[in-house]
């Protein structure tokens, strides 16, 4: 592997969750890293991203470096040509250049600004930095996807299924502010080359990018969706046509005890962080289908292959 930027990565996803498995069991690289230095750049906050791929490197051996880029370091221009007569102050160029001298693998998390499809799209930060580095690079959320989670997902239904097919369905719920599409995206091309059956429930107006969700059935009805569940998938995202916007959803959309009824008897994931009532109710966060915490856990595993397999090719 020589980044971790998307799902294209990775050769055999099947086999990475398996080796994801076996280090949770026993960690076999202690040493691997050593050495070797993990840098990571926030450019957004973070809990779990940052504390469980910094665990990850430490397990294998390497030593971590931490920044927020947002707070602590120089604005990044990213724009090839530009004339730097504003407030940014250093070029991706130098900058990636600097870090590649400084680390061995360097992590990156950018948000998109949910203002211009076209321009997250073409994701210029975690690129311009795969472009300007010489060492592998590694999203750790970037404007359109969230691959480091989708493995951690992948893993956790691996791990909790009680059929080769478990019916897996990804729902949309309410949430304040306008979230981007990061997480259900690489979870929606993630679960798609595993054997499970994945569908999306979202209301009108909240179908994601067509060109990920392909074949996948989408229900604009939730209860509908949920029939027959073993899975559900529980996840706030903005819209993707109406593009960074709210439409207003007149259904309660909530994950509630009585949604989790219709399912069969599902465990119920989301990435965290969680509005709790409002994006899944107590009742179900608080029974023992929820395995948020179970899922988080596996952050740590996901990185720990991942790092392993990028510190192979070094
Ligand atoms: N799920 C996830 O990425 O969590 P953080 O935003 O806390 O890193």
């Amino acid at each position: 592997m020589k980044n971790y930027i998307s799902l294209a990565d990775i050769d055999n996803l099947e086999d990475l969750i398996s080796e994801a498995i076996q280090l949770k069991k026993n960690n076999n690289a202690a040493t691997l890293g050593k050495g070797k230095t993990l840098g990571m750049l926030f450019f957004n906050p973070s809990l779990r991203t940052r504390l469980s791929t910094e665990k990850a490197g430490r397990l294998l051996g390497m030593d971590v470096m931490v920044m927020n880029a947002d707070k602590d370091g120089w604005a990044l221009e990213f724009e090839d040509g530009a004339v730097m007569d504003s407030n940014k102050a250093e070029h991706i160029q130098e900058a990636a250049g600097v870090l590649s001298q400084y680390c061995d693998i360097i992590a990156v998390r950018a948000f998109p600004e949910l203002k211009d499809r076209e321009k997250d799209e073409m994701e210029l930060v975690i690129n311009s930095f795969k472009k300007y580095a010489t060492v592998p690079v590694v999203n750790l959320e970037s404007a359109t996807g969230h691959p480091l989670q989708a493995l951690t997902d992948a893993i956790t239904i691996s791990e909790l299924k009680k059929s080769k097919n478990p019916k897996v369905v990804l729902t949309w719920a309410p949430h304040p502010k306008a979230l981007p599409q990061s997480v259900p995206n690489s979870f929606a091309e993630f679960i798609q080359k595993t054997d499970a059956e994945l569908v999306i429930a979202n209301p009108e107006g909240y179908d994601l990018n067509p060109k990920i969700t392909g074949n996948i059935k989408i229900y604009h009805n939730q209860e509908e969706a949920l029939k027959d569940a073993d899975f559900v998938y529980v996840k706030n995202w903005s819209s993707y046509e109406n593009y960074g916007n709210k439409p207003d959803v007149s259904e309660n959309w909530t994950f509630n005890g009585d949604k989790l009824k219709m399912t069969n008897n599902a465990k119920v994931m989301h990435c965290l962080p969680v509005r709790r009532n409002v994006v899944i109710a107590d009742e179900v966060l608080d029974s023992e289908h929820s395995v948020v915490l179970q899922q988080a856990n596996n952050r740590t595993f996901a990185a720990q292959a991942v790092l392993k397999r990028l510190l192979e090719s070094l």
